[in-house]
């Protein structure tokens, strides 16, 4: 069984997700560490209703990334971490946490990448004009929603949405394809070929 730790700084509907799941036996893993860098963030308290150890992480309270990152890493050493899931962690993963957890990074975003990476990807897909958007989970890299992809899930985009109703109709789409490729994950279903990740695909065409 896979130690899961996530990383957010806000909502935390993805965490949540993520931690139902392990609960229900759908991933062979146990969430045995939330944190981030809001310490007022609802899904802190969401984790801890669930009983799970929670650790607030400020990094305005370090003197540089790589000591506020340090000390994630301490945290994510005494938990005994396998896996890290980024859930709308608000903040680039520098080098030395890729480096501990290479390839054990996944990380969620709002639109089929690699279209629409960085802020308000739902906006930009708007602006685009686009018909079909979605969500996709991927192993983080040193860039900004770069790294490479394990799972999508595809999104129709109405003519009268507007952010907020494609942003709760991603959402409702990333809970079971976050869920789906945590689930590939920890069971060892996940192959690399050729910089490629392969084994836990795509849904919704
Ligand atoms: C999600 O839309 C996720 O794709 C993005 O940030 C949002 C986090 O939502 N990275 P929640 O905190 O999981 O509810």
């Amino acid at each position: 069984m896979k130690r899961i730790a996530i990383f957010l700084s806000g909502r935390g509907s993805n965490a949540e997700a993520l931690i139902a799941a392990c609960r229900t036996g759908e991933i062979d893993g146990e969430v045995v560490l939330v944190t981030g860098d809001n310490p007022t963030a609802p899904g802190l308290a969401k984790a801890r209703a669930y009983g799970i150890r929670t650790e607030e992480a400020d990094p305005r309270q370090f003197a540089s990334k790589v000591d506020y990152e340090s000390h994630l890493l301490r945290l994510l050493s005494e938990a005994g971490t396998d896996l890290i899931c980024l859930a709308g962690y608000m903040r680039l993963v520098g080098p030395l946490l890729l480096g501990a957890y290479r390839r054990r990074i996944l990380n969620i975003h709002p639109s089929l990448l690699p279209s629409f990476p960085g802020l308000h990807a739902q906006e930009q897909a708007l602006a685009a004009g686009v018909k079909v958007s979605g969500c996709t989970v991927h192993f983080i890299d040193s860039g900004m929603d770069t790294g490479p992809i394990v799972a999508q899930t595809a999104v129709p985009v109405a003519d009268d949405d507007t952010a907020d109703t494609l942003s709760a109709r991603i959402l409702q789409a990333e809970h079971p394809t976050y869920v789906r490729a945590v689930a590939a994950y920890c069971r060892g279903d996940l192959r690399w070929e050729d910089g490629r990740v392969l084994g836990a695909g795509q849904e919704g065409i």
